[in-house]
């Protein structure tokens, strides 16, 4: 096994979108990079437009790489896990992005005494454009430099932040699902401009600019939301009386409703 190649268990979307990151920063050479993916037309795919290597089984992924990245849907994982085990030794540091399964569920299947290094992502789909955000937690077997590896894969990604196990569940409600709220707010504020008499085409032009410019504020000026929402709050003016909507029918409990539900429902999907 050699450390500079990095090996992917599933060819599907976001497997793409990592190894499109990672080869364009350069953290891994493409001909390092070692897919399993057992449709034959995708793996096609997959090595004709990244010039990775593809395979219809994961041996070769787990003789070749340390770094292997499970990323098939979670109610394949089983199947992985059962198909893999016999290769997989306490050298792999073995990540996986798939939703919702604990480490334990890792430990278990590969088996506990083989000491493996199991690190468990929660990652969104943003990460499809490279603009994803995701969490991570690690087992007692990973390392320091195991967990900084990680860091600088999903930082290709995106942005990465390292957590307790526990806090996964709140990354799911927050991160996990957030797109769904932004993409429902996007939805409205289209839906708006439309009552409002603008034509769709141009409602979605100014609602999702709006969007784009608003947290590229937020990130570039590192102001607080309230500072920047004041900044464009004139007294007695047009923003205030929309704010004054919201605020009326509280917007932001509602939003903090939305991720404590989310939340919630995640750690009833950990229990079961
Ligand atoms: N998409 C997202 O934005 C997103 C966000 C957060 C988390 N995730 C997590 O990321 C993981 C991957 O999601 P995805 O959207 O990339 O899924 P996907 O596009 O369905 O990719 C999974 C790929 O793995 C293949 N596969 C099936 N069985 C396999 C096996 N035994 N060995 C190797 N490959 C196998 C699938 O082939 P078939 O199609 O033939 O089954 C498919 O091409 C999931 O666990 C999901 O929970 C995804």
């Amino acid at each position: 096994m050699e450390n500079d190649t990095i090996g992917f268990i599933g060819g599907g979307q976001m497997a793409e979108a990592m190894i499109k990151g990672i080869i364009s920063s350069g953290l891994y050479k493409a001909d390092k990079i070692f897919v399993t993916e057992p449709q034959q037309e995708r793996c096609d795919f997959m090595t004709g437009t990244y010039g990775v290597q593809g395979f219809a089984d994961s041996e070769p992924v787990w003789t070749s790489c340390n770094t292997v990245i499970l990323a098939v849907k979670p109610q394949i994982m089983e199947v992985v896990l059962s198909t893999s085990r016999l290769f997989v030794s306490p050298e792999h540091l073995i990540i996986s992005i798939a939703a919702g399964l604990p480490i334990s569920f890792y430990e278990d299947g590969f088996g506990q005494n083989k000491g493996c290094k199991i690190i468990r992502v929660m990652p969104n789909t943003p990460a499809l454009v490279l603009e994803g955000a995701s969490g991570f937690s690690g087992n007692r077997n990973v390392s320091k430099e195991d967990l900084l590896l990680c860091e600088q894969i999903l930082g290709k990604i995106g942005k990465a932040v390292f957590l307790d196990e526990s806090a996964l569940d709140a990354v799911t409600g927050l991160s996990g699902s957030g797109p769904a709220y932004v993409f429902t707010f996007a939805d409205a504020l289209i839906d708006a401009g439309i009552k409002v008499g603008l034509p769709r085409a141009t409602a979605e032009t100014l609602a999702l600019q709006t969007l784009l410019g608003s947290v590229k504020l937020l990130i570039e000026t590192k102001k607080h939301p309230a500072e920047l929402r004041a900044m464009v709050t004139s007294p007695g003016g047009t923003a205030i009386a929309g704010q004054h909507v919201l605020e009326r029918n509280a917007f932001k409990g509602i939003i903090m409703d939305a991720v404590e539900a989310a939340t919630n429902r995640s750690k009833e999907f950990g229990k079961s």
